[in-house]
């Protein structure tokens, strides 16, 4: 380490081969401290962000396919045309901002999502999505040029508290959805269908925002954990091994509405004693399996909701994830059972179909390298861990390798006004990305 360039390498606390250095250097990287992406202006565009849908409790409830993310959309937008990429939208309502590449390479393809759950907070999404950004303007202020094109990617609806489906505009793009989710409706009785059109979209035309296969050569985001691991270790950056798979299923318990005072206690078909009974089984059942897995029932509306009637139905989700898709299946096998007992039990029909299905999906060992070099040319320490989320990347898992950069969430919370990550963390994340995205380009598709 006698080079001024090894002084800087030492500095950092961290020993950098020869061969990282020179992989560094080649894809247009400072291996030290030096950050290329500029914290403020995302720190900026994070909080300016934050403005659309904001809740009296600090976070947000920007739905996908609504009016508050359709502005969002647009300040997006904007943000990208200031870092200099040419924007579109696809049929779906995806956003993209391309940057040309000097070779006719696939497209390297990073980003994130803008949409929020219900009473969600101001990082969820957001950070992958104004961070890509940034690292695109800053790779513009570098006079940086990469091999690939460049596309950053706002998906939309990944929360899927709008219809139902999670990870929807890039389950769309990655062609798990067609038009048989166009004539879907939300609780005001619109459409997929509608909402499209208020995009300025044709619906028939909606499966054209699929992404042709052989046209991404890598995709990569940048996420809040969500969690508490990377908190609770002080670590700065995780890389992603693996996604987990969700299925959803709707039920409805269908009992009979009566007269609460009149019907004997051994004559009544309650459908929330049943669909009560029903969310305690999917707990209790997925408790009792070894593993990771978790099951929620999310909310049951009941009808006709009086104080003086007997509920006469039920509607709940179940919503069970694992890393394991057999696992769920089996365990979706159990809970069925429980609900077919407690139907017996309480005289009413309870029936589910399915809401949505997610496959899990395994990072790409070389682009999880890539992120530890990229963390380690900065002097970051990495802590390699699973997404208990579900997450846009693992549709595009489908289409190319795939990695994820994790930055810690204080205490862990997520969905939540109260998810935070410190301002030096989130900075961290987009320099890591910027890093690994060069990285990346720089490694892909060499003859
Ligand atoms: C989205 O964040 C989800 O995991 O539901
Ligand atoms: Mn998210
Ligand atoms: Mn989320």
């Amino acid at each position: 380490m006698k080079s001024s360039l090894g002084k800087s390498i030492f500095a950092l606390g961290v020993i950098l081969t020869s061969a990282l250095v020179n992989r560094l250097v080649e894809a247009q990287v400072q291996p030290n401290e030096k950050f290329h992406i500029n914290s403020q202006r995302l720190q900026g565009a994070l909080e300016k962000l934050s403005e659309f849908g904001r809740n009296p409790e600090g976070g947000v409830t920007r739905l996908g396919y609504s009016d508050t993310q359709l502005a969002a959309r647009k300040y997006v937008a904007g943000l990208m045309e200031q870092a200099g990429l040419q924007v579109r939208s696809d049929a779906a309502g995806n956003l993209f901002g391309h940057r040309d590449g000097s070779e006719k390479l696939p497209v390297l393809l990073f980003g994130s999502h803008i949409d929020s759950v219900v009473k969600g907070g101001n990082f969820d999404g957001d950070l992958g999505s104004v961070g890509a950004i940034e690292v695109t303007r800053a790779l513009k202020e570098a006079g940086a040029k990469t091999r690939h094109p460049l596309e950053v990617v706002i998906w939309e609806n990944e929360e899927g508290n709008h219809f139902g489906i999670s990870t929807m505009g890039s389950g769309i793009a990655a062609g798990i959805w067609g038009p048989e989710i166009l004539t879907r409706k939300d609780e005001r009785g619109e459409t997929v269908a509608d909402w499209l059109r208020k995009y300025g979209q044709d619906p028939a035309h909606m499966t054209d925002a699929r992404i042709a296969p052989g046209a991404l050569a890598a995709y990569l985001e940048l996420h809040i954990e969500q969690g508490p691991n990377l908190d609770e270790a002080r670590i700065p950056i995780g890389v992603v091994q693996g996604i987990v798979g969700l299925k959803r299923w709707h039920c409805i318990a269908s009992g009979f509405a009566n007269h609460a005072g009149t019907t004997p206690m051994n004559r009544r078909r309650d459908a929330l004693a049943a669909a009560s009974r029903d969310l305690l089984a999917v707990r209790d059942v997925v408790r009792a399996e070894p593993g990771r897995q978790v099951g929620t029932v999310g909310y049951v509306k009941v009808e006709p909701g009086a104080v003086n009637v007997i509920p006469g139905r039920a509607e709940f989700p179940v919503e069970l994830r694992d890393l394991d898709a057999a696992r769920i299946d089996r365990i979706w096998e159990k809970i069925q059972t429980k609900f077919r007992e407690v139907d017996a039990e309480e005289h009413v029909e309870t029936s589910c179909v399915p809401l949505d299905d997610i496959a899990p999906a395994r990072t790409d060992e070389s682009m999880q390298a890539a992120i530890r070099e990229a963390a380690k040319s900065l002097g970051l320490p990495t802590m390699d861990l699973p997404s208990g989320a579900v997450q846009d990347a693992q549709q595009m898992a489908k289409l190319a390798p795939f990695g994820m950069i994790f930055v810690p969430s204080r205490d862990g919370i997520s969905h939540s006004p109260k998810e935070f990550t410190s301002w030096p963390d989130v900075a961290n994340g987009a320099e890591v990305l910027y890093r690994a995205v060069l990285l990346v380009d720089a490694a892909r598709d060499r003859k």
